[in-house]
């Protein structure tokens, strides 16, 4: 059989039995990529036996995990870590099912944490726990250590491209989170928050914003 370019972005397609090429080419390509992510899965969770990951969690090529012995980091089922992904631990980070990292996000926790299910983290989104301590001058701020609090993420949450999420912070679920927003303080459940530093300007339903 002679396989040809589909025209869908070079994919491979082969004509049919009934004569839809459209037919065998997405029963052939889902096949190729569930085997692709089941062993790419199996992989993954042998080199870096510190994280557990759920069923079918894809993580994509450049993903790195740096996890402490003693730190605990879990990925529910369905999990997306795309390309470039970091990955720093020594306390705990949580992360529901179903949650979808774009490329090149950090997250990095000292102490904890959690983030639910079904949310969406557009490119480049950093989540911290910490920041370097700075009190007084006396001593370099590479040498003060640091100063942690944990960062509470809710379900359903959209956060947009590039947005900084700092120590301490906690935001609730169907919340959406503007791109390049610097998020420092809580955020309540269910509005659109936006700007450096992030504030509420909307409710998805259309309330009143909380003060
Ligand atoms: C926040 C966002 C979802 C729009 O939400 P919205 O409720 O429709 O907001 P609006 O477009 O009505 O804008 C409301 C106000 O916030 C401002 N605003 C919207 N997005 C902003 C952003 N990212 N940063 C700063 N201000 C922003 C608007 O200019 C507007 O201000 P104004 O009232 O002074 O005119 C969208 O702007 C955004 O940032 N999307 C993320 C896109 C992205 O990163 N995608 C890739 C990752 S999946």
């Amino acid at each position: 059989m002679t396989w040809e370019p589909s025209g869908e972005g070079g994919q491979p397609s082969a004509p049919s039995a009934d004569g839809d090429p459209d037919a065998d080419y997405g029963t052939v390509s889902r096949v190729r990529g569930a085997v692709r992510r089941r062993l790419g899965l199996a992989v993954t969770r042998l080199r870096h036996q510190r994280v557990t990951f759920g069923r079918r969690c894809d993580v994509r090529s450049g993903a790195r995990f740096a996890v402490a012995r003693g730190a605990e980091v879990r990925f529910g089922p369905g999990c997306v870590l795309d390309h470039g992904f970091t990955l720093e631990s020594s306390g705990r980070l949580l992360v529901g099912d179903r949650t979808v990292f774009g490329h090149h996000c950090t997250l990095a926790s000292d102490r904890s944490i959690v983030i639910g299910t079904n949310c969406l983290f557009g490119e480049f989104t950093s989540i911290r726990d910490h920041d370097h301590a700075f009190d007084g001058s006396a001593t370099a701020i590479l040498d003060q250590g640091r100063a942690t609090a944990p960062v509470t993420i809710g379900d359903d949450v959209w956060v947009g491209a590039k947005a900084t999420i700092t120590r301490g912070v906690t935001i609730g679920s169907g919340t959406v989170v503007g791109a390049h927003a610097v998020v420092t303080r809580d955020l309540p459940a269910g509005c659109v928050a936006v700007g450096v530093p992030a504030r509420v300007v909307r409710m998805r339903d259309g309330g009143p914003v909380p003060d």
